[in-house]
């Protein structure tokens, strides 16, 4: 395992949707600048956002990182909230839990969770109810 190149981890706040989406632009433009190719740099960047907006939407907090070595692209989140019940109904394009708020602003298609997982080149997540949930989402750089 070779060390890694990048590492930085982004707190993100529940609820807060001023400051929504700043995370996945971040990694976005961090990305750019490491001169990843425009393809994987979509995915990633697709996968990042609805990674954070899942956070602000639908748990109390958490955080997005991100980690960069010579092969891969990593995104990993974690946060406390109300878990998961049905992980099979929320991987299925349509399924959403979104109250008015959230879909007032455009959110709750439900395509989130398959977005992530059609972007990624592995696609991991766990969820304990009552208690949070934990995706990690791995992009093949070579
Ligand atoms: N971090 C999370 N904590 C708790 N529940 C979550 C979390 N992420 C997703 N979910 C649940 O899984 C459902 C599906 O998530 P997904 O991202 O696919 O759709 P969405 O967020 O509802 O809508 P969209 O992403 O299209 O705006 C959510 O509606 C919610 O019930
Ligand atoms: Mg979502």
């Amino acid at each position: 395992m070779s060390a890694p190149a990048l590492q930085k981890t982004y707190q993100v706040q529940h609820r807060d949707f001023g400051t929504a989406g700043e995370a996945s632009a971040d990694i976005k433009r961090m990305l750019r600048q490491l001169g990843v190719q425009s393809d994987i740099l979509r995915r990633v960047s697709v996968a990042a956002y609805e990674a954070e907006l899942n956070l602000v939407i639908h748990s109390l907090g958490g955080q997005l990182s991100l980690e960069v070595d010579t092969h891969h692209i990593q995104l990993s989140t974690s946060d406390t909230g109300p878990g998961i019940a049905d992980l099979e109904a929320a991987m299925r394009a349509g399924f959403s839990t979104a109250d008015d708020e959230a879909r007032g602003m455009g959110f709750g298609a439900g395509m989130g969770l398959p977005n992530m997982k059609r972007n990624a080149d592995a696609f991991d997540i766990q969820s304990t109810l009552g208690q949070g949930t934990q995706i990690a989402m791995t992009f093949n750089l070579s």
